[in-house]
């Protein structure tokens, strides 16, 4: 998968009325009454007014905040800025909780790990053409509109920084009518920057864009699927490790989120000798646990893996990294195949990973480090594993996303 993105909301019901008492805060974030009406920017127990531009709070909940961020009543960037740290994390818990229980599985959460604000080193910006020039921001909540996000609390601030910089490129690869995505992360040489449009890229812009990426300190420019300009290797440390991902490579969000996923997963599979790493992206999990095992590191993306592996060659010390492009949906590692290992980790997309938990299933492997961005998906595959033998660990709830409704765990999955 590439950049996880949280799900659209549902639209509120925008109707004048009476106050109404708000039940409960749905899995997207939106505050939700007895009838099932649907108000954003709420919290449970808030006995509030309906108005066409927004709930008017009668009386707030001990949970309510002031949103950090001067934007958060238009952009879409947030949903949950109006509500305490501890709500959000005993919310997102929640959604961990129902999703298992949707399965019939009692989960026991170990703790929820929070993001910083200002941390996420990647983002997914929309830029558009005005009538004076650019601007890049986010989408306003619900809409196609974008609009600009000066001291948004998300990213790095580097990242925000940049946001002048990019409103050049956007004059540039928007057309009057269609938007360009311009995806930004944090490298340790700059930013590397995606730019995902339908404008060709002419001898002008090859010309132009090199000198805006210089003058900007980018690390890298990549117009479509073409590298325009790479002053630097956009280079990301994993372990000792260092790895020039592809363009459009997935990440995971934050350094945080990225850290607290990896000691879960390192505890789950602490001892095991040879380790298979499924879903290994650019070797997040697989370089690190090199340290101490030999990995055999699978994933769909060859580019993905071949920067793994250059990253594995450049640092001395590491045990062995040997890699396999495939498709884990069509193709999922066989119990045969999977004989050699002692542990696997897998950290599927969104989707989930049925067909290779069905082979886990059917192997050999004692323990599985489970990564997930879809409490969903991931409480089916768990329910699968259970079924076979399996014990689920405590989980914990890692909130790379924060103020989003958008949650990611990691758990240890042992033979009974
Ligand atoms: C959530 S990311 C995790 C990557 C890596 N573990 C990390 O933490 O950086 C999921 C990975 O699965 C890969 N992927 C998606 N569909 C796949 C498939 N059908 N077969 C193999 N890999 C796939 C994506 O390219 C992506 O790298």
């Amino acid at each position: 998968m590439t950049e996880t993105l949280p799900p659209k909301t549902p639209q509120p019901d925008p109707a004048p009325r009476g106050e109404v008492m708000i039940e409960a805060v749905t899995h997207h974030g939106m505050g939700r009454t007895a009838d099932g009406t649907l108000v954003p920017r709420v919290l449970p127990g808030e006995l509030v007014t309906l108005a066409a531009d927004g709930p008017k709070i009668v009386t707030p909940s001990p949970e309510r905040v002031a949103p950090p961020c001067r934007h958060f009543k238009s952009c879409g960037g947030c949903a949950m800025q109006h509500a305490s740290d501890g709500f959000v994390a005993s919310w997102k818990a929640e959604i961990v909780r129902t999703a298992l229980r949707a399965q019939g599985i009692e989960g026991e959460i170990a703790a929820v790990l929070t993001s910083p604000p200002d941390s996420r080193r990647r983002a997914r910006l929309a830029g558009r053409r005005t009538k004076k020039g650019a601007l890049v921001g986010f989408h306003a909540r619900a809409s196609d509109t974008v609009i600009e996000v000066p001291g948004c609390r998300l990213m790095l601030p580097q990242l925000t920084g940049l946001i002048p910089a990019l409103e050049r490129i956007a004059a540039l690869a928007a057309s009057r009518k269609g938007e360009a995505g311009l995806t930004v992360t944090d490298s340790e040489a700059g930013p590397d920057l995606h730019i995902d449009t339908d404008k060709p890229l002419t001898e002008e812009l090859r010309i132009a864009l090199p000198e805006i990426a210089r003058e900007a300190g980018l690390a890298r420019l990549v117009w479509a699927d073409e590298i325009v300009a790479e002053l630097e290797p956009p280079v990301q440390r994993m372990g000792r490790a260092r790895v020039v991902p592809p363009p459009g490579a997935f990440l995971q969000a934050t350094a945080h989120g990225e850290a607290a996923l990896l000691e879960a997963v390192r505890e789950a599979v602490a001892g095991a000798p040879r380790i298979v790493d499924l879903f290994a992206g650019c070797g997040t999990f697989s370089l690190p646990l090199a340290e101490t095992s030999e990995i055999h590191a699978v994933e769909g993306e060859a580019a993905m893996l071949a920067a793994l592996d250059r990253g594995w060659r450049g640092v001395s010390g590491l045990k062995r990294v040997t890699t396999e492009t495939r498709d884990l949906f069509r193709r999922p590692l066989l119990p045969d195949e999977l004989a050699r290992f002692d542990a696997a980790v897998i950290d599927p997309p969104r989707a989930g990973a049925q067909a290779q938990v069905a082979q886990l299933s059917a192997s050999q492997i004692n323990v599985i480090a489970m990564v997930s961005c879809s409490p969903a998906s991931f409480a089916r595959d768990a329910k699968a594993l259970i079924d076979n033998g399996f014990e689920m660990g405590p989980v914990t709830v890692v909130d790379q996303f924060r103020w989003s409704p958008h949650v990611e765990l990691a758990t240890r999955f042992t033979r009974r």
